[in-house]
């Protein structure tokens, strides 16, 4: 009988299974109701009293260390058929959500490439202005209505000269004070206005300010920009048309509108029956603007623009409430996945 247990003991050490279903054999051949383990404990009974210490203690371990092995088998072979399920390595891969960029955004970067490809830079200034380069410079009167506190969200400060910018105007003046020319660039950012929030108007907004300095730079360089830029963003059987208009920054001022995209200036809802859409504000740049920059009018002339992002994204895109740019509605941004 001890012969038979040590064996038995051996075999158990080197016990080994695949998966489950054969650590349960295992189970079966040495510990269930007919198992070798339970027959010896049957032929434990018959043995004599000064055997039954030393068997005893043999058959007991014997017992233990089967049990603990086949339950270290079922553990590990269970853990390596859940790691099995989780991953078969040849299926393809869950697709991944694709983002959207947002309509502004789109906008802007097509703004950017077009005028980039006329050879103008991007500048940018800060969204914290003072009153000199958001009006004075530019030859706002002291009692212009767009300084009134209506239009414009001061920052208290004693001198109550500091607002948030009303218009990306300012950056013309920074980038005229600190730069000589030829000067050639658009200043893309967000603009603030004291107006109640709608469909039709809004606290912030966005625009792209253009500025071209040089010498004999004439209205028909302004006018062929333009152009160009109204045929690459609307299509090239696009037309302009120039209005007179007034900016206190710019003589002769005047206000841009291109043909309708969507009647081909035949007259429809959008454009309210005119076939005309405004969608920027332009001139030649004031000689006083130049002056009070400190660059020389007499040497210098140029041009500049101003555009509101919004508006041209409204076009684009057929986006009839201001508000959803700005409301993070993922209905109304997924709508723009595709586009790239
Ligand atoms: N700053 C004007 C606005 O916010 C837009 C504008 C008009 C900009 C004419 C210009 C310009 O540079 O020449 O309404």
């Amino acid at each position: 009988m001890k012969e038979t247990i040590e064996k038995l003991l051996s075999e158990v050490e080197q016990l080994s299974a695949a998966n489950a279903e054969e650590a349960e054999q295992h189970r079966i051949r040495l510990l269930g109701k007919k198992g070798v383990i339970t027959a010896l404990f049957d032929a434990f009974k018959t043995v004599g009293p000064e055997q039954k210490k030393e068997f005893g203690k043999i058959l007991n371990e014997l017992k233990n260390k089967a049990s603990e092995k086949i339950e270290v088998l079922k553990s590990s072979t269970a853990s390596t058929a859940a790691s099995h399920s989780e991953g078969d390595l040849t299926r393809p891969g869950e697709p991944l959500p694709l983002g959207a960029r947002h309509p502004l955004s789109l906008v802007r970067k097509e703004i950017d490439a077009i005028f980039t490809r006329l050879g103008f830079v991007i500048a940018d200034g800060p969204e914290i202005e003072d009153d000199w380069h958001n009006f004075g410079a530019l030859n706002f009167p002291e009692n212009h209505p767009a300084r009134d506190m209506q239009d414009t969200f001061f920052i208290e400060t004693a001198e109550r000269n500091i607002a948030l910018r009303t218009h990306t105007s300012s950056v013309q003046v920074r980038m005229m004070e600190n730069n000589k020319p030829p000067l050639r660039m658009i200043m893309p950012g967000r603009v603030y206005r004291n107006e109640a929030i709608s469909a039709r108007a809004h606290c912030f907004f966005h625009q792209v300010e253009g500025l071209y300095i040089d010498e004999n730079v004439s209205f028909a360089d302004l006018k062929q920009t333009l152009m160009y830029f109204a045929q690459e963003m609307f299509g090239e059987k696009t037309k302009i048309r120039l209005r007179p208009s007034y900016f206190p920054f710019t003589e002769p001022s005047a206000e841009m509108d291109v043909s309708c995209s969507l009647c081909a200036g035949e007259g429809c809802n959008v454009c309210k029956h005119s076939g005309w859409l405004e969608i920027m504000g332009c001139g030649m740049v004031d000689p006083a603007v130049l002056e009070n920059c400190g660059i020389d009018s007499k040497k210098y002339s140029g041009f500049a623009f101003g555009m509101g992002v919004e508006r041209i994204a409204q076009l684009k895109y057929q986006v009839k409430d201001l508000r959803l740019y700005s409301e993070n509605d993922v209905r109304f941004l997924k709508q723009f996945t595709s586009v790239v």
